[in-house]
Formats: structure tokens, C-alpha cells, sequence
């Protein structure tokens, strides 16, 4: 039994898109991993460790980021198929070596957890190898994920190129292997066209049979629309995944800019969710993302950095440029928040244990030190969504063990 802490702080805690809570001058008790309490500080009776010139926020959740790509963000080709081709593929080709695909991955969700995200979706290498590599560290630093090895079996090149059965039995295997509820694997159809109708297919009847979450890409530039058009001859880029059976409420489709209505229909039905990277959509001139007619469909959703195409694992960053990156709507700071925290949580089916400050939930915490002359109020939050700079992220708890402080 860990002993029982006492942090003194201000909490801001997500509860909708529409509405945060503000607790300001709160007592939390945490002990053996969960939030045992929390009251305001009047009602406290003894010690206490004071956190008082900080917000206290719950882990931000990144719905979709690659491993592989974390060297290469900022090396900019203009549009995702020339992008691709020229800086991902070669780069994601030298994790066939072990020890690259070590040094990538212990960099990588450090860098994750320095930026306070305490949960992942991750999309690995198209290699076992360094897919278990990814699992390994991130279980060595106690980083929370979903991970997946990416899949691709045909028009690829030679390097990453799987067979169908490779694809299928290593994703299946992964799949058993990796089957926490913190730390599991998560079946990952790169995108249509570099996947044979079989695999998806066959990967879209397993997942139905074991209600296995399914992440992959969607009409996210133009170019890669008409080549999915041309090789599968479909209504729509959403109709190919619907027919293999990728659509389930357990399918998280990154990007999805380019959407007719009859589509957002067609995911609205399947119960699938969208992680909207906003960093990456504009980084590739991708387009905008349609929130007003996403949000409508009554589509749920949330933000994701997209590392390579998005520049930063930084999800403030991301909470940003979701506001900037929207021409007709202002997106207020308390949907900014959710779209960090508690809407990937309900998405991922954990918001039991993540995604906001409850008693009875992990203590996956942030500690934002305000800027100096800053008093905690209401409207700090909108500075922290807007002025991210401005603040410090002095410490990070997974499950109340510090896992991260700053100098
Ligand atoms: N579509 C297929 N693969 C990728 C990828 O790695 N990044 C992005 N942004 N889009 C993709
Ligand atoms: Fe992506």
C-alpha cells in the first residue's frame, strides 16, 4: 500500500465539448495509482504538498501519431503521396534494425511524456521485430498505449512490402500478445491503397469477431482519393472500408477532410470515431477539417499530432491550431481541453480509468506552473490553450508515480 498523498492545486477538469470545470484550491488525495479525493482545501485537515502556482490538469491523450516518423518531422516534400514516397518509406524501412528501432522508440515516448501524454495510439513499422521493440519500451517507461504494426501488402516498396499472410499472422499474434488494457495492440491497415482486399478483408472479420480496435487513414488529400477511386472502383473512399468490414465502433479513421455526406453517414452508422490531426493537414495542404459538418453528423472525435506530418508531439500545440485551423468556427478553449482528454478516453473505451480528474480514476496528472505574475482563475485555461509557451510543465504522474520533472 503506497502512503496517501496530499496535492494542494487548481483543477481544471474536462466534463463536455461544451463544459470544464473549474476547481480552484483543491486538496487531491492519490495513493496506490487512483484519485481518492478531492475537496476544497478549507475542508482539509493536515499536511499537504502545495502545488498552488500550478494548474492541475488531467494526461492529454494523443489519438494517432507513428513512432517511425519521429526523426523526420519538419522535413517537408509539398502533399502526402510525394511526402510518403520520399521522406517516410525510407525512414520507416531502417527499422528493420533492431537497434534503430530501439533508439527511435525510447526517444520517442520519452519526448511523449515531457509532453505530458500519458496515453498514445501509435502506429509502428511495418516489421514485427520493431513493432515488439515499441511494446518493450514503452512497458520499460511505464508509457500507456495502443500500438500497432503498420500494414502494407501491396503497392509498397520492396522494403516495407508484407506478404498478406505475414501481415495477417503477426497482427493476429500481436493482437494476443499485446492484450492490456493500458498497453495493447491495435490492428493497423495503413491506408486502401497500399492494402489487397484480402487483408483488409480478413483483418476487418477478426476484429468484428474480437472486437478489436482497427486504426487506419481517410480521405485526407486529394491525389490519394483518386488513386483509391482508380483501384477500387467504389462509390467513395468510406465505401472501401465499409465493404471489408474496417468500419466498426472500434475503428478510428485519421484526417477524414475530404467527406461527402452520404460518407459521414455511412461512419455515423458504423459507430467509428475520427482523430483529427489539424498540425498535419495543414503542414501537407491537406485541407481543412469539416467540424461543423463532423460535429452535425454527431460524429465522435478528437485531436492526435500525426508525428511526422504533424511538426510536435506538443497536444496544446495541437488544441491550438484546431482553433487557428478553422476558418468559420471559433473552437472555445473547454472543447480544446475535451478533445485532449476525455473524448479520446471515451473513444478508447477507457474513460473509466482516463481522461479526467475523478475519484476513482488513475492519477495520470499534469502540473502547469502559471507564468510569473499569473493568478489561477476561470480563463487561465484559455491562456494555457492559446499562450501554451507561456507555461511549464513542471511534472507528469502515470498512475501518481512521477514520471517525468522539470529542472
Ligand atoms: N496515409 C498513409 N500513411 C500515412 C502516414 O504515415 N501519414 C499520413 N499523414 N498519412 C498517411
Ligand atoms: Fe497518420
Amino acid at each position: 500500500m503506497d502512503t496517501l498523498r496530499y496535492i494542494r492545486s487548481n483543477i481544471f477538469n474536462p466534463i463536455s465539448s461544451e463544459e470544464t470545470e473549474y476547481l480552484p484550491d483543491q486538496v487531491i488525495a492519490i495513493q496506490n495509482g487512483t484519485i481518492q479525493s478531492i475537496s476544497p482545501f478549507g475542508e482539509h485537515f493536515g499536511a499537504w504538498e502545495d502545488y498552488r502556482k500550478c494548474l492541475l490538469l488531467p494526461g492529454f491523450i494523443d489519438l494517432h501519431t507513428h513512432l517511425p516518423q519521429y526523426f523526420i518531422r519538419g522535413i517537408y516534400y509539398p502533399a502526402l503521396l510525394p511526402w510518403l514516397e520520399k521522406a517516410v518509406f525510407p525512414e520507416e524501412a531502417r527499422f528493420r534494425d533492431p537497434l534503430y528501432a530501439r533508439h527511435t522508440a525510447t526517444l520517442f515516448f520519452q519526448e511523449l511524456i515531457k509532453q505530458g501524454t500519458t496515453f498514445s495510439v501509435v502506429y509502428s513499422a511495418p516489421f514485427r521485430e520493431a513493432t515488439e521493440i515499441a511494446f518493450e519500451v514503452a512497458q520499460e517507461l511505464g508509457a500507456q498505449a495502443k500500438i500497432g504494426m503498420t500494414l502494407m501488402d501491396i503497392h509498397s516498396p520492396e522494403v516495407l512490402l508484407q506478404t498478406t499472410d505475414y501481415a495477417l499472422k503477426h497482427s493476429f499474434e500481436l493482437t494476443e500478445k499485446w492484450n492490456a488494457p493500458l498497453l495493447s495492440h491495435i490492428l493497423s491497415p495503413r491506408f486502401a491503397p497500399t492494402c489487397s482486399e484480402n487483408l483488409m478483408r480478413e483483418l476487418g472479420a477478426y476484429a468484428r469477431q474480437h472486437q478489436s480496435f482497427i486504426q487506419s487513414h481517410l480521405s485526407e488529400n486529394t491525389d490519394e482519393i483518386a488513386l483509391v477511386k482508380e483501384l477500387f472502383n467504389k462509390d467513395s473512399y468510406t465505401a472501401v472500408y465499409q465493404e471489408y468490414g474496417l468500419l466498426t465502433p472500434h475503428s478510428i479513421m485519421g484526417h477524414a477532410i475530404h467527406l461527402s455526406d452520404s460518407e459521414l453517414q455511412l461512419i455515423k452508422e458504423s459507430g467509428s470515431s475520427f482523430a483529427h490531426c489539424p498540425d498535419s493537414n495543414f503542414y501537407l495542404k491537406s485541407g481543412e477539417y469539416p467540424y461543423r459538418r463532423i460535429k452535425e453528423a454527431g460524429i465522435p472525435f478528437g485531436l492526435a499530432s500525426d508525428i511526422g506530418a504533424g511538426t510536435s508531439l506538443n497536444m496544446l500545440q495541437q488544441a491550438k491550431l484546431m482553433n487557428y485551423r478553422q476558418s468559420q468556427d471559433a473552437i472555445l478553449p473547454e472543447e480544446l481541453l475535451y478533445r485532449l482528454t476525455l473524448a479520446n478516453a471515451r473513444i478508447l473505451e477507457l474513460d473509466h480509468l482516463l481522461g479526467s480528474i475523478d475519484v476513482g480514476k488513475q492519477a495520470d496528472l499534469l502540473f502547469f506552473r502559471l507564468p510569473e505574475g499569473f493568478s489561477p482563475a476561470y480563463q487561465t485555461l484559455s491562456q494555457l490553450c492559446f499562450s501554451g509557451d507561456s507555461f511549464h510543465l513542471q511534472e507528469v504522474l502515470v498512475q501518481g508515480r512521477r514520471v517525468y520533472k522539470s529542472e
